[in-house]
């Protein structure tokens, strides 16, 4: 779809996003169930959990602007997975593969808070009254970016056999 208006642009990212999130939802599944790290695995499962929540939301906003929930595949998305693929498929030491879940995770954080953070305003700006349902979105990415930051920042590298 060739987005030709502001209304069109902001569907269009909605479906954008939309897809995005259900490919997390097995994506953040997949990361809980490759990490050794009970904690960080937990947090992985937690996000997995609010990333359903997420699709549903989504599911609202649709309705808000009465269409029907549709996914546009997205490449930025789909290309973050693949590079996760990538590297399990090389059969990483855990722990290694621990910290590069750590990093998967926080880019795709990264990628959804921009994804948010400009659905957000477009939506003010077209009068959808979407701002909080999709701001209780951008919380969770935010929070869960921060969570997986800490994980990286007090990461025990002395795990890692060299
Ligand atoms: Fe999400």
């Amino acid at each position: 779809m060739c987005a030709n208006n502001l209304d069109e642009l902001f569907e269009d990212g909605l479906k954008h996003v939309y897809y995005a999130e259900q490919q997390l939802v097995d994506a953040t599944e997949e990361l809980a169930e490759s990490t050794t790290d009970d904690e960080l695995a937990e947090a992985f499962a937690e996000h997995h959990e609010e990333t359903k929540e997420q699709v549903e939301r989504l599911e609202s906003v649709f309705e808000e602007i009465d269409a029907t929930p549709e996914a546009e595949p997205d490449h930025a998305v789909d290309g973050l997975i693949e590079n996760h693929e990538d590297f399990v498929n090389q059969d990483p030491d855990d722990h290694v593969l621990d910290r590069f879940n750590i990093a998967a995770g926080q880019k795709s954080e990264h990628y959804e808070i921009a994804a948010y953070g400009n659905l957000i305003p477009l939506a003010d700006q077209l009068g959808i009254d979407v701002a909080d349902t999709l701001e209780a979105t951008l919380r969770e990415e935010q929070d869960a970016l921060d969570e997986l930051s800490a994980f990286g920042e007090e990461f025990d590298y002395g795990q890692i056999d060299e």
